[in-house]
């Protein structure tokens, strides 16, 4: 008989930690040759089809405002081609309002006098289920149409962050946790809050200290002395009060478990978004989600804060619409939920799959890169999506 000797015992958390600083080295030293430490991130110009688009406006508007000399002077390529940054997009909003025949449109959608902040949570329990692709691209397309915007990355993982161009483990960015600790060191959510390279767009980004607040609060809530814990799920809107008349919509990139940090995002939200990938392991996962939810909600609307929304919608996401399975799976969800799943779906698509390789959305790829179907039928959907849910936004403010 063979001896096999015994692999000696080892600790593990020292193992563990050693492995995790390793890749983290290895991988910010990737990162450092991809992109250097403070390099900011641009953006595109947009075509004027894509402008009138945005606008709600025709090309011959554009061109006639430019051929007049009118509103912002855009790039004219060789070929003619007039395309704008995305400032000059919400410059032509301005103008607009200011000299247009605007008594029936508002070009520049801000909220007006008895409109309250609208605070959209995107989540599941399902990481994959496209919570950040759906929060980066909704904030995007609302800050493309005129929305003062602030988007929340909650997730630890920080991909959101990493979307627009912040680096957890390079910049080390303060995270609303910042805001929303329980001892002396809290700051206040301005202090957290970044630009984007969207115009109109503001991040507070996320780091792994956000998972702080999921050990602090059970703690917090049994100290005798302080109610704060108990009250843990007012701490995101008492933050937001701050900044309220900065903006029109908050949307938040909740992180994949019903942990305290998605509980105080639900209880600060107006509207809630469910994104649900349409598969069965998925759709039996989301059925878990809601009946816990559901219960978490009861304990809470107990403690006295009743959430209560203006709209809450499932969206579908990373849809095939030729595999049967799940063409099949989105018919019984539309015939289960009914008024309360979006219409529109978002469709799989490499051009979403591949900008995100680049820490880009489909907003910030150049079209050229793509086969022109591929790319004209993401934006398709993704326009779709993003336009019914900004309905539902200017619904909940009372407007047609
Ligand atoms: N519509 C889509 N088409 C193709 N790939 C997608 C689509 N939506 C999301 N993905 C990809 O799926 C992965 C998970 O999406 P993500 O938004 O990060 O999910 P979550 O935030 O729920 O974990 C990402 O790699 C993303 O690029
Ligand atoms: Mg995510």
């Amino acid at each position: 008989m063979n001896f096999i000797p015994r692999e000696e015992e080892f600790d593990f958390d020292e193992e563990i930690l050693e492995q995790g600083e390793l890749i983290s080295d290895k991988l910010n030293m990737l990162r450092l040759e991809q992109y250097p430490p403070n390099a900011l991130k641009g953006l595109r110009q947009f075509s004027s089809v894509e402008v009138a688009d945005f606008l709600g406006v025709t090309q011959n508007h554009i061109k006639k405002l430019h051929l007049e000399g009118k509103g912002p002077a855009p790039d004219v390529s060789n070929s003619g081609r007039r395309s704008y940054t995305a400032q000059q997009m919400l410059e032509l909003r301005q103008y607009l309002d200011k000299h247009g025949r605007s008594d029936f449109k508002r070009y520049v959608p801000h909220r007006r006098q008895g409109e309250a902040l609208q605070v959209i949570s995107v989540v599941n329990f399902k990481g994959g289920s496209g919570k950040t692709t759906t929060a980066a691209h909704l904030a995007q397309h609302l800050a493309l149409t005129g929305h003062r915007v602030l988007a929340i990355d909650l997730d630890p993982q920080a991909s959101l962050s990493a979307l627009h161009g912040i680096q957890p483990e390079l910049d080390k960015n303060p995270s609303l946790y910042e805001a929303l600790r329980y001892d002396d060191d809290r700051k206040s959510i301005t202090d957290v809050i970044r630009s984007t390279n969207f115009p109109g767009l503001d991040i507070v980004p996320a780091n792994l200290e956000l998972q702080e607040y999921e050990y602090e609060t059970p703690l917090a809530a049994t100290n005798k002395s302080s109610p704060e814990g108990r009250l843990f799920f007012t701490r995101i809107s008492t933050a937001l009060k701050e900044v309220d008349d900065r903006y029109d919509v908050v949307v938040i990139d909740c992180p994949p478990q019903l942990g305290y940090l998605t509980l105080t995002a639900l209880t600060a939200s107006t509207s809630v978004l469910i994104t649900v990938h349409p598969q069965m392991l998925d759709v039996m996962s989301m059925s878990q989600f809601l009946l816990m939810l559901g219960g978490i909600l009861q304990s809470i609307k107990g403690a006295g804060a009743a959430v209560k929304l203006k709209w809450f919608r499932y969206l579908v996401t990373r849809y095939e619409p030729i595999d049967g399975p799940q063409a099949q799976m989105v018919g019984f969800l539309q015939a289960l939920f009914n008024k309360r799943m979006l219409k529109s779906q978002m469709v799989k698509s490499t051009a979403i799959s591949d900008a995100g390789i680049t820490k880009q959305t489909l907003y910030e790829v150049e079209k050229s890169q793509f086969t022109r179907s591929t790319y004209e039928r993401a934006m398709e959907s993704l326009n779709a999506v993003n336009s019914e849910i900004t309905t539902l936004v200017h619904q909940a403010w009372g407007r047609k």
